[in-house]
């Protein structure tokens, strides 16, 4: 490969043979593609893709759903994951050894999982032990990089998504007297609140500046809170749920649990996206729904659900800007490096990351 090509392919530039194409051409390239591999392909594609995407998943899911599908998939030689950089991992971690997973475009990170890198999680849990010994758990969210379920793996802890940590900070609670909850303080304070943990019994680590934020004694706290958090649903305030009400006194507020407490604490229901989406499908028609998630997944319910009414919570919400990264010219481009036996984008977590990584994996597949 020449110098211009690697630079090309490393920082995701698409070439002309992609760029010079319509959406037309584009789509029926991959069509083409798909019907020449047949099952030697797979395309899982998460609820936040866009549709340009999507048309072309074979299965979709929420991210639990996604991990399941990977663990069962034996089948694909190729599994183009459309989605963000840590599902991609967790599918490579539960494939076979055959199997290779390519991420259509590298810049497809999740910033709440870059919010906990490994250095400061080995430090923060050494401090963690020097005061509370064996008496603590980690758990990962599964939006946390392959080095951190390789960590919550070799602990004794488990990865949890956003469909099962009720029943996983349950499980952690009653191994140990107290869990590291990583990196988004959110779902943890979110789904420790509904287990009946108290707020004075939760304290933020701040990775940062290295403390444990907590005013009290120190051996009443049971969950201790990663300061990280996801940019996008964070976005969802109270004040956008306060106009919702007065517009629409009988608009019911859905929101997924990585949004503040105090946004939860005001909705009506809340849960994963697979929650939300099967909500919408069940609800009557003629109700009304604001939702408090990712752009793209509000879109395709509002295309999906005519009957209803629905809004997106904030008005003036950005898509997850690095699920949005895939797009259809970069699908395309992953799928033509496949079928010219040039397979770029392949995330291959290393074996010793793997083997720890699946411990937490397994803890929670075998849970749900
Ligand atoms: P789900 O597990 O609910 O699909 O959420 C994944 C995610 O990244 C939400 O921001
Ligand atoms: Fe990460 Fe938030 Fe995007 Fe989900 S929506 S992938 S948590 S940045």
């Amino acid at each position: 490969m020449g110098l211009l090509e690697e630079l090309t392919v490393q920082t995701g530039v698409l070439p002309e043979s992609i760029t010079s194409l319509t959406k037309e051409e584009m789509e029926n390239r991959v069509w083409k593609i798909k019907k020449v591999l047949g099952k030697k392909l797979f395309i899982p594609g998460h609820h936040y893709q866009k549709d340009e995407v999507i048309q072309f998943a074979d299965a979709v899911g929420d991210s639990l759903q996604l991990a399941q599908l990977s663990s069962e998939n034996q089948e694909a030689d190729y599994i183009v994951f459309c989605g963000v950089h840590f599902m991609a991992e967790t599918a490579d971690i539960l494939t076979q050894e055959h199997q290779q997973v390519i991420l259509p475009d590298m810049r497809a990170g999740c910033s709440m999982a870059d919010m906990a890198d490994i250095h400061q999680t080995e430090k923060a849990w050494r401090r963690l032990q020097g005061i509370y010994g064996d008496t603590i758990i980690p758990l990962t969210y599964v939006n946390s990089t392959a080095s951190i379920k390789s960590f919550v793996g070799r602990n004794g802890g488990a990865t949890v998504t956003s469909s099962n940590a009720h029943k996983m900070v349950e499980w952690a609670l009653e191994e140990k007297e107290r869990i590291l909850f990583l990196p988004d303080q959110h779902l943890g304070r979110n789904t420790a609140a509904d287990l009946g943990v108290k707020m004075n019994e939760m304290a933020v680590w701040d990775p940062i500046t290295e403390e444990l934020m907590y005013a009290g004694d120190v051996e009443d706290i049971r969950v201790i809170l990663w300061k990280g958090h996801c940019s996008v649903h964070e976005n969802f305030t109270e004040k956008n749920m306060e106009h919702v009400r007065m517009a629409h006194p009988e608009m019911k507020i859905i929101v997924h649990p990585e949004c503040r407490r105090e946004v939860v604490e005001k909705s009506d229901l809340n849960g994963s996206t697979k929650f939300i989406i099967e909500t919408i499908r069940s609800a009557s028609m003629g109700s009304s729904w604001a939702i408090g998630t990712e752009m793209n997944l509000v879109k395709r319910l509002i295309a999906d659900h005519p009957d209803k009414l629905i809004i997106s919570l904030n008005p003036y919400m950005c898509p997850c800007l690095t699920m949005n990264r895939i797009d259809l010219p970069h699908l395309l481009w992953a799928l033509e490096t496949v079928m010219e036996n040039r397979t770029q984008n392949i995330i291959k977590v290393d074996e010793d990351t793997s083997r720890n990584a699946i411990l937490a994996l397994n803890r929670m597949l075998s849970r749900v």
